[in-house]
């Protein structure tokens, strides 16, 4: 298995908040890996720094073999890394299929209404083509963010809280969906707070706790950690 993206000794830092400290991540080409912790862990900072929102503190990001340290979003965007974000961030006014369509057109592919259609039709909300983003329920725009970020080809596809505002019939079939992306060749990294969904769907797991990377492994290493337990899980497990 070789790396499609390596995070290496990587710190944030903004004013006196160390929000990543020295943390190191490899995601492996054709898996799903998970990235959990509690909030204010530093998740969407890792993002950020992966995606080239802001050049990290120190260290290094190496994306398909290459340095990206120096190379700004749409660059990144180009080689292949593409996200969601935590807090919807569609174009309200347009339709569900123009949503798409920019940004297949954005990432010049030859036929983006090609492009935009058939990743409405993956992510089962052709239906939804001519509405509204500003109309459609928080399930459906959570899947328009997905097949949006998917009309640029990534080979890397970042979700940040996929699941948040879903059900949990509609979680599961989200990591149905997650499933047949890895089995198309998109590598996904993925934040996320639904343990079922994670624990069900992740070759690998990281576990971010208030910058520092306490954590890694198969789900079911993760899932018993006495530190991932006592950081997050036990948490997680008081809340429900
Ligand atoms: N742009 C920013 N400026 C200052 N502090 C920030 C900024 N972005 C994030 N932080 C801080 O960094 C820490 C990690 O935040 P974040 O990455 O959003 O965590 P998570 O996504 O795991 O909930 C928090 O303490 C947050 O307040
Ligand atoms: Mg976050």
């Amino acid at each position: 298995m070789t790396a499609l993206l390596e995070v290496h000794a990587v710190t944030q830092q903004f004013g006196g908040v160390t929000a990543l400290a020295q943390v190191n991540l490899t995601v492996n080409r054709g898996t799903i890996t998970g990235l959990i912790g509690p909030n204010g862990a530093g998740k969407t900072t890792l993002f950020n720094v992966i995606c080239g929102v802001r050049p990290p503190t120190s260290g290094s990001v190496r994306f398909d073999g290459v340095e990206v340290n120096n190379a700004g979003v749409h660059e990144r965007s180009a080689m292949g890394i593409s996200r969601t974000f935590q807090r919807l961030e569609l174009f309200w006014t347009l339709t569900v299929y123009e949503n798409v369509l920019v940004a297949a057109e954005l990432a010049s592919h030859p036929n983006p209404a090609e492009i935009a259609r058939h990743n409405l039709e993956l992510l089962g909300i052709d239906h939804l083509a001519d509405a509204t983003a500003g109309e459609l329920s928080t399930g459906s725009a959570r899947l328009l963010e997905v097949a949006r970020a998917l009309a640029t080809s990534p080979k890397l596809l970042l979700l940040d809280e996929p699941a948040s505002g879903l059900d949990e019939r509609e979680s599961e079939q989200l990591g149905e969906l997650l499933k047949q992306l890895r089995d198309r060749g998109i590598t996904v990294l993925v934040v996320e707070h639904d343990m079922t969904l994670v624990m069900g769907v992740c070759d690998e797991v990281y576990v971010l706790d208030l910058g520092v990377n306490i954590a890694s492994g198969k789900p079911e290493h993760v899932r018993t950690h006495p530190d991932v337990i006592r950081a997050y899980l036990g948490a997680q497990v008081g809340e429900s």
